[in-house]
């Protein structure tokens, strides 16, 4: 398939560093030199399936395409306000589309294995166009007097639309369950049956245990990628990695050893944005006019699992 629109919508709440140090006992320089974040954009009045909708208007508009036209709508979601219907339907309702539609769980690897799911129905020959749409609100999960977390997200949607093509190069996802890394519990509703003792923990990480997670899984991906493809690291125009922390796309690109001109990044405005993260980035640069027609484009992101993939594709 082929990336033929892009969009993206962000809250409008911008909450900085030193508006967190006024009530967590953190500070500007603690979590800018840490994570590379200043600011992030944070729910308040708005509604994810809303901004889905939005972002998802936005990527047909750019590609030039009516939403009759889709064949398949596949949304990347961790939480939302609703529990059903999944938030794909309400996005194919909101924009006036037709198609089947599914939603994936992969935490912020979800916008690679829907990107995956949707080549593999395309040489299937069981679509032609295909919407993809990450809607993540993270700052939900966590717990905001826990300085170690909440830091470190912001929320956001984003959108792409594919459609025939050979442009994407190669995908390759891995998965490795290690659910004491990053993880989160809720209730249910009681039932008069339940014996079992349960709790409501917001969302708990191993923040160190994940940095060398991410940093092994992306430059492992991507170079599996590479190798598919029969290119080198040097033959990639751009790197769009998982916006969770600058140490680890640093990381990365030493492992990679590409110049840092080829990384581009969002997370000092915008924090980690879960699996909206990587397409948030796509469409700001494809705004930006900064991919020109045949660059080749490298991106990976990692997760709660934990999930990992990685795609290769032409612009
Ligand atoms: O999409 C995947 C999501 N998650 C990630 O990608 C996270 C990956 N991990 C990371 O990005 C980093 O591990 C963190 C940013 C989470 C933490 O950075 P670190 O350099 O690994 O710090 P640390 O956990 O080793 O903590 C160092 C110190 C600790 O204090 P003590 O025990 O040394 O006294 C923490 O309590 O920093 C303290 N700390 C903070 N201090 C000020 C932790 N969070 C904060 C904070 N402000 N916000």
């Amino acid at each position: 398939m082929k990336i033929s629109g892009t969009g993206s919508v962000l809250p409008k709440k911008v909450v900085t560093n030193e508006m967190l140090s006024r009530f967590l006992d953190t500070s500007d320089e603690w979590i800018t030199t840490r994570t590379g974040v200043r600011t992030r954009h944070v729910i308040s009045d708005e509604k994810l399936d809303e901004m889905a909708v939005e972002a998802a208007q936005k990527a047909l508009d750019d590609a030039g395409m009516n939403p009759e036209d889709l064949d398949f709508i596949i949304c990347s979601n961790v939480v939302n306000e609703y529990v059903t219907p999944q938030l794909s339907c309400i996005i194919q309702g909101g924009i006036g589309a037709a198609c089947p539609c599914i939603d994936i769980n992969c935490a912020c690897a979800g916008f690679i294995y829907a990107l995956e799911i949707a080549e593999s129905f395309y040489k299937a020959g069981k679509v032609k166009n295909v919407l993809v749409v990450c809607a993540e609100e993270p700052t939900r999960m966590t717990d905001w007097t826990d300085r170690r977390t909440c830091v470190l997200f912001g929320d956001g949607a984003a959108a792409v639309v594919l459609t025939p093509g050979d442009n994407i190069r190669s995908i390759k996802l891995s998965a490795s369950s290690s659910t004491d890394k990053l993880w989160q519990y809720r209730i249910l509703q009681p039932t008069p049956y339940i014996t079992k003792e349960e709790q409501d923990v917001p969302l708990q990480m191993k923040g160190q245990d994940v940095f060398k997670f991410a940093v092994k899984a992306a430059g492992r991906d991507i170079s599996r990628t590479l190798k598919d493809a029969g290119i080198s690291p040097d033959d990639v125009d751009h790197y769009l990695l998982h916006q969770a922390n600058i140490r680890i796309v640093n990381a990365i690109r030493d492992y990679m050893e590409q110049p840092e001109s080829k990384f581009h990044s969002n997370i000092e405005d915008h924090g980690n944005s879960s699996s909206s993260s990587c397409p948030i980035l796509l469409d700001e640069c494809n705004r930006k006019g900064l991919f020109k027609k045949g660059d080749m484009v490298a991106m990976s992101a990692f997760g709660a699992g934990f999930v990992s993939g990685a795609v290769l594709f032409e612009w």
